[in-house]
């Protein structure tokens, strides 16, 4: 079949603005909109007995992973190991009885995922995956298959796929919840809400793009970035590092904001941009007395918040993108959308080739 680019310049742009459509798509297979419930199609195990989540995946959805692992422990309170598939598949790692293995792959061709989850079947696991090619066979292979409708995805650099992911995982987090019973049913009520407005969210974010074009002229002549944030906008710093460094060659950093005193911060200078993603949530302030660190050494801050955070920031900085506010819940799925803009518009002022970057392949079929 033919995918087009219709009036965008790369496919990566294309997906990137269809999130909000996919994401709705998406969370409508698994949510009861009008009840604000969640609906899961039937599972082969139950939820409720499930003893540990053992997560395993590659790059992009690794950290739609990592991000799931804090949902699950939170709303669910379920333990989750999480591992990039090539070290997961080697590691020996004995598994419970009732315990569930997930593997989450665009392609559902990863070698290292797919190995994965051979690996978990041998170790008497449940065997979920969360995959966006429904015939593929790690599809064909798991027990039970959760599909991300993300409709197919071209540009190398994973953005549509990643956030349906994320969809998918964090219905499946509050259905494990209210399985537990870790939640109330107002509260899967308030958590439902809050990921149908995800889209409305999504559309607002993707408004930020003429002042994230503006600000990767300045990104594009810088070396090095780091990117920071804590709780589930840690895994989120390091997608966003990934995503540059995967489309623009600019070298970059994911850390966890409370670990900049253990090393980044050496690195701080007038040069070097420092990303912070910070939504107004439990850990906001924890960040900004990290933020403080940076300003103080003449650190350029780009503060991504909210309109909240942004009143409470108290901090100078060298840019600021302002998000609607939104519940803490669901703050990666929408800021997933300012750090792809910020990767893919620095892409453009480079020059590079957003859609195939060198060296990188879409799907990873080898070891
Ligand atoms: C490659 C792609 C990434 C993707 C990763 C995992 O590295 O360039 O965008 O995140 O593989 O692929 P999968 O199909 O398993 O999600």
């Amino acid at each position: 079949f033919l995918v087009e680019k219709g009036n965008f310049r790369h496919f990566m742009a294309k997906e990137m603005h269809e999130q909000p459509e996919v994401v709705a798509h998406t969370l409508a297979h698994y949510l009861d909109m009008a009840n604000e419930t969640v609906q899961l199609p039937e599972l082969p195990f139950d939820l409720a007995k499930l003893e540990r989540v053992s997560i395993a995946a590659c790059g992009t959805a690794y950290y739609a992973g990592l991000i799931a692992k804090y949902w699950f422990e939170r709303y669910a309170r379920l333990s989750v190991e999480i591992d990039v598939a090539s070290e997961f598949r080697y590691r020996e790692a004995p598994l419970p009885a009732d315990g569930l293995a997930i593997v989450i792959s665009q392609s559902g061709e990863t070698a290292d995922t797919l190995a994965s989850l051979r690996y978990a079947g041998q170790e008497k696991q449940h065997l979920l995956a969360v995959v966006n090619v429904p015939t593929s066979t790690i599809a064909r292979e798991a027990h039970a298959v959760l599909p991300t409708l993300a409709g197919p995805e071209i540009g190398v650099a994973s953005t549509k796929a990643f956030t349906c992911q994320l969809a998918t995982l964090a219905a499946l987090a509050v259905a494990a919840g209210r399985a537990r019973g870790v939640i109330s049913a107002e509260e899967e009520r308030g958590l439902v809400h809050a990921l149908v407005e995800v889209p409305r969210l999504m559309n607002r974010a993707l408004d930020l793009g003429p002042e994230i074009e503006h600000l990767a002229r300045s990104f594009a002549k810088t070396k090095d970035v780091l990117y920071l944030g804590r709780g589930t906008s840690f895994p989120l710093a390091m997608e966003g590092a990934l995503k540059l460094k995967e489309i623009s060659y600019i070298h970059a950093e994911g850390y966890a904001a409370g670990e900049l005193k253990h090393g980044p911060i050496a690195l701080i200078d007038e040069n070097m941009p420092v990303v912070v993603i910070a939504p107004h949530d439990a850990v906001f302030e924890k960040t900004m007395s990290n933020m403080q660190e940076v300003a103080a050494r003449g650190g350029r801050i780009i503060l991504i918040t909210d309109e909240t955070g942004a009143k409470h920031a108290a901090l100078e900085t060298e840019a600021t993108l302002v998000m609607p506010d939104m519940n803490p819940f669901i703050t990666p799925l929408v800021y997933a959308i300012p750090i792809q803009l910020l990767a893919y518009h620095t892409a453009v002022v480079m020059g590079t080739d957003v859609d195939q970057p060198r060296n990188l392949a879409k799907s990873v079929t080898v070891e």
